[in-house]
């Protein structure tokens, strides 16, 4: 069996989940090094993973000659950097969402991916969700006739630290990016207008950082579908994460996932226990489905199937949301050039 050999970069949060994956669960794949600017981070999930090498400058990683692909786990703001050098170096990639928050960062990184022929994929997790591929397999069936609405009802169990809210990027690039991609994702069809309402109903912290927490998206689609997206940065019952699409010929609709199934009748009243709390537990199966269909695309030398331009719309996306909130306005995407 070929194995592809990878380097990850960036041994945090996300960084540990995917080197796990790649370490134990995808047969294909065979993590070579990580690199962390905290190399005791690193040093952890080495350990852990049973990863050969640790290093603190990712180029070291890039100049590997061994390393076929790598894993861009790093905070956003490196990303775009990170992804051209990469892709300079002949390297195939995977780069954790979102490419960048600027348009034209992400532009100049996907030209260099485009001129070295590199394969990149972005991790928009949510798409190799059980629940959520079903409900794209029935629309690309038509079980549901034609789609007329989507509703995307996204929200976290809390909400982040006002430290990383400042430099998030905001509601719309940090946290709605997942839902701009789902709704894309589970139309197949693009989005040509939005229209925001937002609030700060959680925290007025969040308001004074100059962000927003309570946020509802229209979309119209191109083909004239229209769309619902509802965050919310804190449902006290846990992550919330559903979806509906209504059609012609009927509907489709996911529920929360649950650690367990048990059900309490009592006298008064009959209950369960608490969704799975956040992603790390909702999306577990999804991050190691996304992993193996890039390791797939890159030893079968097939498209990625979350490609740089996949990557770039939901930031467009963000981008209009964000605009229609400060203008108060409907706005088409066409409008969002830089
Ligand atoms: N797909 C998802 O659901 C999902 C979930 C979480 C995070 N993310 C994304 O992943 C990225 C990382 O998020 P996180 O929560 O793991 O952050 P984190 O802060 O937990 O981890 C980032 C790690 O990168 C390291 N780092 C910083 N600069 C570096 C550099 N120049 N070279 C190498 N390492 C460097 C830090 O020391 C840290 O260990 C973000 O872009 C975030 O948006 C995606």
């Amino acid at each position: 069996m070929k194995r592809l050999n990878v380097g990850i970069i960036g041994a945090g949060r996300i960084g540990k989940v995917h080197a796990e994956n790649l370490a134990f669960r995808i047969p294909q794949a065979n993590p070579l090094v990580i690199a962390d600017v905290n190399q005791q981070a690193a040093a952890a999930v080495a350990d852990s993973c049973r990863i050969p090498a640790v290093v603190a400058d990712y180029h070291e990683v890039l100049e590997n000659a061994e390393v076929e692909a790598v894993v861009i786990c790093s905070p956003t703001d490196t990303h775009a950097r990170i992804v051209g050098e990469a892709a300079r170096a002949g390297k195939h990639i995977f780069c954790e969402k979102p490419i960048d928050h600027s348009l034209e960062k992400i532009d100049q990184a996907l030209v260099e991916v485009a001129r070295a022929g590199v394969k990149l994929q972005v991790g928009f997790n949510r798409r190799f969700d059980a629940n959520f591929r079903r409900v794209r397999q029935a629309v690309v069936n038509g079980e549901i006739g034609e789609p007329h609405f989507v509703h995307i009802i996204s929200r976290d169990p809390s909400p982040p630290p006002i430290s990383y809210v400042k430099v998030s990027g905001g509601i719309f690039l940090d946290m709605t990016i997942h839902d701009f991609d789902m709704a894309r994702y589970l139309i197949g069809k693009e989005v040509e207008e939005v229209y925001t309402c937002g609030a700060v109903r959680v925290d007025p912290e969040i308001g004074k950082a100059g962000d927003l927490d309570t946020v509802l998206i229209v979309l119209k689609f191109e083909d004239g579908t229209l769309g619902t997206i509802d965050n919310s940065r804190k449902a006290v019952y846990g992550y919330d994460q559903r979806v509906e699409v209504f059609g012609s010929q009927g509907a489709i609709r996911t529920e929360n996932n649950y650690p367990n199934a048990a059900v309490i009748s009592g006298a008064e009243r009959i209950h369960r226990d608490l969704p799975l709390n956040f992603f790390m537990d909702r999306y577990t199966e999804s991050f190691v489905t996304e992993m193996q269909a890039f390791i797939n695309a890159v030893l079968e030398d097939k498209p990625t199937p979350v490609c740089g331009e996949d990557g770039r719309i939901p930031v467009v996306m963000g981008l209009a949301a964000r605009k229609s909130y400060d203008q108060n306005r409907p706005v088409r995407l066409a409008e969002i050039t830089a």
